[in-house]
């Protein structure tokens, strides 16, 4: 029965999930749901890549097309949220973060990184959400123009670990920065 004692290696564990989700394509920590807040104010959610997650940097990045409705967003309301549940390591985790929208020069290198086939991810006619007359009426193309890097600075960190007995921590920056055990 696996039990964390240690406030640190509790966090250890869910930086090693959030790693891992980068790196392997089968680890269901790949695929975070991001949430915003809508300009009417509804929590807004959907599927996205975690791309990066940078423990010394405090941060995670997702990929994003700069037409989509979670930019139109984030340039009202920034902070954010990502949440990944990941069953075989009964582990949940929580981030609540505030959001960087960078584009242009600034993500240059990593558009250069992505292979020419992805690259139609970022860049969608008509934009992403708009009608269409027909289910095929769009076209992808990759366009730089469009590619946006979500550089997610995390305020709070919530992790909740069902084994035997449950187990739940809080991870606040600030100062002080706070970090204890809470009531699963
Ligand atoms: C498995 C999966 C991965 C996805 N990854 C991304 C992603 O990394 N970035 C992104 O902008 N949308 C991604 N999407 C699409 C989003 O879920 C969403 O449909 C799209 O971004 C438009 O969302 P919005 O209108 O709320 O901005 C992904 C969807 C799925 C099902």
């Amino acid at each position: 029965m696996k039990q964390f004692l240690d406030l640190g290696e509790f966090l250890d564990h869910a930086w090693s999930l959030l790693t891992r989700g980068v790196a392997d394509p089968k680890s269901v920590a790949k695929n975070p749901t991001f949430s915003t807040v809508s300009e009417e104010g509804f929590p807004t959610m959907r599927t996205v890549v975690l791309r990066r997650a940078d423990r010394i940097a405090n941060c995670l990045e997702v990929h994003t097309d700069i037409q989509t409705n979670k930019v139109f967003s984030l340039k009202k309301n920034n902070l954010a949220g990502l949440h990944i549940w990941i069953p075989k390591a009964k582990f949940q985790i929580r981030a609540s973060v505030v959001v960087d929208i960078l584009t242009g020069s600034k993500v240059e290198d990593q558009w250069n990184k992505i292979p020419i086939q992805s690259r139609v991810s970022y860049g969608s006619k008509p934009s992403p959400g708009i009608e269409i007359n027909g289910p095929f009426d769009y076209k992808k193309l990759p366009e730089q123009d469009n590619f946006a890097i979500l550089r997610c600075d995390i305020r709070e960190l919530d992790l909740l670990y069902l084994g035997a007995l449950h187990q739940r921590a809080l991870y606040k920056t600030g100062d002080p920065a706070i970090s204890t055990w809470v009531a699963p």
